[in-house]
């Protein structure tokens, strides 16, 4: 293997700790640089006994800490993603976007290195055209309580782009479109991990609407060979690429699945109102063209793996909603960062 430094920011969070596993696996030294407000320390702790992952506590709203080795190529993932995160403290929220970006890009710079910005289908705006189209954007309420994860994400996609235009950076940028898998906080507020947490609590399953929207939605494994085949591809930062699961299934059909899955004998009640952002359809004809990629994994089988994986973080029963006697679901615990200090 051709052996690479590489550092990770938000790699201890859902997303970033899976290419962290992939990158460490092929045989690369990673550096995890995380300040574990929405990141888990049990995310990479499997890795420690390769000794290809290197951890550090860090906010990405400071320059890359001293000390650190020449990087070969750096990911961006460090941005709560969950609503319930990222709307404790908006203002915080956006300058992650853009701060974050921007320190990512100055090291990137220093060191010569590759960088992969994670951006998102949120740069979209609300979908006008279905399935989504690469270059059709719609407004977004600058003010609305997603502004600041929204906007943050297209301020820092013009930043990324426009900087690395201006220094002649290496860059990629990847459009991410809703993803789930093992990992993934039980409170992300994502259409899977609310459905599933329900389930497994014995909880009702709650939909927005009729049940007949649709979503689609892409397991965390075909995401992260899409994010690593980006990286290795000559793409730059006037090609962002949109990486997501274009198949489609309605809320109701996915909810059985999650009930069958569980094994659980909750109900599934329609709410009137329709809060479930739906219809978000990732058109990935360019990511079949300019990287071969296209997802693999069908949606009951990445399910069956995030179902077993919240059973254990929630410690529930994986047959179905029936709690072991005397188990307390410790969905604080799960929600919790345990404040590890860096150990290099
Ligand atoms: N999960 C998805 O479906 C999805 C879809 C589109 C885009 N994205 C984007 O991908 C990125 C990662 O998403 P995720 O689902 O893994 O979220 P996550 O919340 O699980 O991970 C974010 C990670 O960044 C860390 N972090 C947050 N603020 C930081 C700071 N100031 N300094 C250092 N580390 C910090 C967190 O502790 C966490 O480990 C986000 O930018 C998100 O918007 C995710």
């Amino acid at each position: 293997v051709d052996s690479k430094t590489i550092a990770v920011a938000g790699g201890a969070g859902f997303l970033g700790s899976h290419v962290c596993a992939r990158l460490a696996d092929a045989g690369h030294l990673v550096v995890c640089l995380d300040d574990f407000s929405t990141g888990r320390l049990d995310n990479v702790s499997r890795l420690f006994s390769s000794g290809r992952l290197l951890l550090h506590e860090h906010d990405v709203l400071e320059p890359f800490p001293r000390g650190l080795p020449r990087f070969d190529e750096i990911y961006n993932f460090a941005c709560p993603a969950s609503p319930l995160q990222y709307r404790r403290d908006p203002v915080r929220t956006a300058l992650i976007s853009v701060r974050g970006a921007l320190h990512c890009l100055e090291r990137a710079s220093a060191d010569g290195a590759r960088l992969f910005h994670a951006s998102g289908s949120e740069v979209y705006g609300a979908p006008p055209r279905h399935p989504d189209d690469q270059d059709c954007f719609s407004s977004v309420d600058p003010i609305g309580p997603r502004a600041c994860h929204d906007e943050g994400m297209r301020l820092a996609e013009t930043l990324v782009s426009d900087y690395a235009h201006q220094n002649s950076l290496d860059c990629a940028i990847g459009r991410i479109f809703e993803t789930y898998g093992p990992r993934m906080r039980p409170d992300h507020e994502g259409l899977a991990s609310r459905l599933i947490v329900q389930a497994l609590r014995g909880q009702d399953l709650t939909i927005s609407g009729a049940g007949d929207q649709t979503c689609s939605l892409c397991f965390v494994d075909d995401l992260t060979d899409g994010v690593l085949r980006l990286m290795a591809s000559s793409a730059d930062a006037s090609t962002p690429i949109d990486l997501g699961d274009p198949h489609e299934t309605t809320l109701a059909a996915l909810a059985a699945l999650v009930l069958e899955l569980t094994g659980s004998t909750s109900r599934i009640v329609y709410r009137l109102r329709v809060t479930d952002a739906v219809r978000r359809r990732p058109d990935i004809t360019l990511a079949r063209r300019t990287l071969g990629w296209f997802p693999k994994v069908p949606l009951r089988e990445g399910l069956r793996r995030t179902v077993e994986d919240f059973a254990r973080a929630l410690g529930v029963n994986a047959a179905g909603p029936r709690r072991r006697p005397g188990t307390v679901i410790p969905f604080t615990a799960a929600r919790g960062a345990p404040l590890a200090k860096a150990s290099p």
